[in-house]
């Protein structure tokens, strides 16, 4: 099985991946680590040990992060995940058992601890625990495994600003330290995760589960699919964060290309932009760019393993 921890700041697409990734017989969850992003600190760890608790996965440590990026304000993005970070879900009392230690510091010792690369690291939000652990202890960067990030806008626009995607985009500064470091970075961006898109039918099929995971699922892509109609105009909502964890269990759903990723740190105009380059040599490149997914092959992966219930 491959080790992973998962860094995270729930939000309904996270949720979707959190319930992925503990269901997963793949995968071996060593920690979630929580971050501000869509919703403050606070917020994105009490939702992180709501979805343990609804996966049934109590085993698995939830240790928070960082509270705010590394230079800019904190941001949010409650138009898009609710003000409480879950949609409709409202809060429950029994989200409790937060782990002793700093997130930063649960990245770095459980690489450490382990073989190297044998620990992979999944980004689903801005990627300033990352940052701060290679800043603490740079030799991580050789030591992990595969660093697959929700992050970043090339073909399809951005999703927050006409040129950027909202991960990158909340912390630039810290989307670029990880990039310029010695780290296996898989990004997958808009041009795949816009392919990903939950229809009328993906939603249904995971509502019929009758697991509370499935129940859960559903209800998180019920709520993207309101704002999709609400604010985008359109019907079927893009499903960004479960990609990476996809990846993970089968490379296969998702076309790669080695490039140089750059991001946009000086222009508040074109702030968290991601420039991919393409004309590299493949041999050395250490970036990784999704230039498109199998979107019912990633469907069909979420509604298998929500339907098997906990994976221990
Ligand atoms: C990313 O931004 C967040 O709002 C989502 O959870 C996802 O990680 C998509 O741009
Ligand atoms: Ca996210």
């Amino acid at each position: 099985r491959q080790c992973v921890i998962i860094d995270c700041d729930p939000g309904v697409d996270d949720a979707v991946a959190l319930l992925l990734a503990l269901a997963a017989p793949e995968l071996d969850v060593l920690a979630i680590t929580t971050v501000a992003g869509n919703a403050p600190l606070k917020k994105t760890t009490r939702n992180a040990l709501m979805l343990r608790q609804i996966a049934g996965r109590e085993d698995v440590p939830v240790v928070p992060g960082v509270d705010r990026p590394l230079r800019r304000k904190p941001s949010g993005a409650s138009e898009f995940h609710g003000e409480e970070g879950l949609g409709y879900m409202a809060a429950f009392a029994a989200a409790k058992g937060v782990a002793d230690g700093h997130g930063v510091d649960a990245i770095i010792d459980r690489v450490m601890a382990r073989p190297e690369q044998s620990v992979a690291l999944v980004v689903l939000g801005p990627m300033t625990n990352l940052a701060m652990a290679l800043r603490k202890a740079p030799m991580i960067a050789a030591r992990l495994g595969p660093v697959v990030v929700m992050g970043g806008a090339r073909s399809e626009g951005g999703n927050i600003t006409a040129s950027a995607e909202y991960n990158v985009w909340a912390d630039p500064e810290a989307a670029d330290e990880v990039l310029r470091s010695a780290c296996d970075v898989v990004m997958i961006g808009l041009d795949a995760t816009h392919q990903v898109r939950a229809s009328e039918d993906h939603i249904a099929a995971l509502a019929r589960l009758g697991t509370p995971a499935g129940d859960v699922a559903a209800a998180m892509l019920r709520f993207s699919q309101d704002v999709e109609r609400r604010i985008v105009g359109g019907d079927a909502p893009p499903v960004h964060d479960p990609c990476p964890v996809a990846w993970l269990m089968d490379p296969g759903l998702f076309n790669l290309r080695p490039c140089r990723i750059e991001v946009e740190t000086g222009s508040e105009l074109t702030r968290g932009h991601t420039s991919v380059e393409f004309r590299v040599d493949p041999a050395t490149a250490r970036h990784r760019w999704a230039t498109s997914a199998d979107a019912e092959g990633v469907f069909s992966l979420i509604t298998d393993r929500l339907q098997q219930g906990p994976s221990l």
